[in-house]
């Protein structure tokens, strides 16, 4: 059996920002991640990261929050909003301070460029490789604490002894065995989980996995309903060509050669928020302006010496991708899934409602990005809840006494995985995750509607139950059997696409991400509530709307840009 005082699950950015905040507050810390932490997809990330430092233009942290709120269509907890955006310069210092090697105005201080639905320009940036950036400037500091770092451990189940959180079950996938990791508190930072997407910017490893194993352990999941849809990805593979871009100055086109955001965003165009800019594009390719069903982003006017400085990967991504070079050609692109705003239902210090477990960045709903968020305010997000999740951890073990480890769910894990894999015969995992990606692909996308709700709902229901009853992995292999890691990996996915449909078909109105057309505007009378999501053995959640929306400054008003 492994022990740590503190354990966290993943490591990505808040996972990692997690672990050195409790290493810096003298914690026993470890991290459990499935991968080696610096190819975790907030390496992905390429635009930057939001703060209100004001370097190129005024600005404070409550016009940042104010954004937020706004960006969020209102639904974000405003309470949370405002922590996360007056602690947003004091991380990015810190992150300076570690050797975060951020671009740099001509007199030296952190260059900020704009971004979707910002009042002026906050996010500082690594060229367009800010993930990776700070990804290696964490691991840095991991490796000076000397965090001992489990990789290639798949987390399985949450454990809990007496109502509170007792660590985690593991598969070790090196050599097949289940493991228990106790903990005085547990931190899942496992990130999104786009993968119920048949097409995604998201890495291959966001399989919702934290998500899906709070879920089973009884901590409710939240507004998983609105999903982001970037409105740059590329079409051939789903690759994110970033926000950046336009930040920088990039036109989208129809096949008429227009501007055309400029219809649907009067002030900020291609700078609206991503909801209206994804929602655009599609209505653009839907009404047959399209180029091969995509629209265009136009870089040329930026010139090669701009695009080679503060572009460089996305003009190679989109090389690989098309064989179009973004200096002298526009780049076909498309919305595409971006982003989870729901997830692990947490407080503004990264707590669940159970004691000892914590979720942070994407896995978790805080929530700061309501129904929709803004570019820059993720990998921020991973940064400011990581650290207050862990701080409030390190507080939390200081008054808990010891947990028992849990045999009982150990054992429990070890008969759910020889039962797939005593079966010869069945149904494979990748079987039902393709029919999971095409309903999700097909009925749950940027608009939505009844009818097509409803037929995701019951696909889905009916792809639980086949998953339930028949799935079967066909390797029986103890050494990196990743037909068994997959199948697991799918089970999460189901439980989240259950999650997503379900809130998507209950929530009469349209709010941020979620557009439904037969219900096109939003309802504040009815509708300024979480979506709570609880699980139900083999059936779909159990819905419940008594958490409110938190409001400090902002009230409600007409959402323009
Ligand atoms: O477009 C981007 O660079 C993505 C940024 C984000 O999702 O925050």
């Amino acid at each position: 059996m492994i022990k740590h005082d503190v354990v966290v699950i993943g490591g990505g950015l808040a996972g990692m920002r997690a672990a050195v905040e409790a290493a810096e507050r003298g914690a026993d810390v470890a991290i459990v991640s499935k991968m080696h932490p610096v190819r975790s997809h907030s390496g992905a990330a390429q635009g930057g990261i939001n703060a209100a430092l004001g370097n190129t233009a005024e600005d404070t942290p409550a016009n940042h929050a104010f954004d937020t709120a706004k960006g969020s269509d209102y639904l974000g907890d405003q309470d949370a909003i405002e922590a996360m955006c007056d602690d947003a310069p004091r991380q990015i210092i810190w992150l300076e301070h570690r050797g975060c090697i951020f671009s740099r105005l001509p007199d030296g201080r952190l260059a900020q460029r704009p971004f979707g639905g910002a009042g002026s320009p906050r996010t500082c940036y690594s060229a367009d490789v800010t993930g990776l950036v700070i990804l290696h400037t964490l691991w840095e500091q991991l490796e000076r604490f000397n965090v001992k770092v489990y990789e290639e451990y798949f987390c399985t189940a949450l454990c809990t002894e007496d109502s509170v959180g007792a660590g985690v079950v593991a598969y070790n996938m090196r050599n097949g065995q289940l493991e228990l990791i106790t903990a005085k508190a547990t931190i899942f930072a496992t990130g999104g989980c786009g993968r119920m997407y048949a097409k995604t910017t998201n890495g291959y490893a966001s399989t919702a996995d934290g998500l899906g194993i709070a879920f089973r352990g009884g901590v409710p999941i939240m507004d998983m309903e609105f999903v982001q849809f970037h409105p740059t990805s590329l079409k051939e593979n789903g690759v994110l060509l970033s926000e950046a871009a336009r930040g920088e100055g990039a036109h989208l086109l129809n096949s008429l050669g227009e501007r055309f955001m400029f219809k649907y965003a009067p002030e900020k165009g291609e700078l609206a928020s991503r909801d209206v800019v994804s929602r655009a594009g599609w209505t653009e390719i839907m009404q047959g302006r399209g180029v091969d069903g995509c629209v265009l982003l136009d870089l040329r006017h930026l010139g090669r010496e701009k695009i080679l400085e503060r572009l460089p990967q996305i003009r190679e991504l989109a090389l690989d991708a098309t064989g179009k070079d973004a200096i002298d050609t526009p780049i076909p692109i498309l919305p595409g899934m971006h982003y989870t705003m729901g997830g692990i239902e947490t407080d503004k210090f990264g707590a669940t409602r159970i004691p000892g477990i914590y979720a942070a960045g994407e896995a978790a709903c805080v929530s700061v990005h309501g129904a929709n968020r803004l570019g820059g305010n993720s990998l921020l997000e991973t940064i400011v809840f990581g650290a207050r999740a862990a701080k409030h951890a390190c507080e939390y073990i200081k008054e808990s006494g010891d947990v028992r480890p849990s045999e009982r769910t150990l054992k429990a894990e070890q008969e759910r995985i020889d039962g797939w894999l005593s079966k010869n015969e069945g149904i494979r995992a990748p079987q039902l995750r393709s029919q999971m990606n095409k309903t999700m692909s097909e009925n749950v996308f940027i608009f939505r509607n009844e009818k097509e709700l409803t037929k995701a709902v019951d696909d889905l229901l009916e792809i639980r139950k086949a998953f339930d009853r028949d799935v079967y992995v066909m390797d029986k292999s103890k050494t990196f059997n990743t037909d068994l890691v997959h199948a697991m990996e799918v089970d999460f996915l189901i439980d989240a696409a259950m999650c997503v449909a379900n809130g998507a078909l209950a929530r009469k109105e349209s709010r941020g991400a979620q557009a439904r057309t037969d219900y096109p505007e939003r309802d504040d009378e009815k509708w300024m509530v979480h979506t709570l999501a609880w699980r139900q053995d083999g059936q779909n959640p159990r819905l419940d709307y008594s958490r409110k929306v938190t409001i400090t400054k902002w009230a409600p008003t007409v959402r323009s840009y």
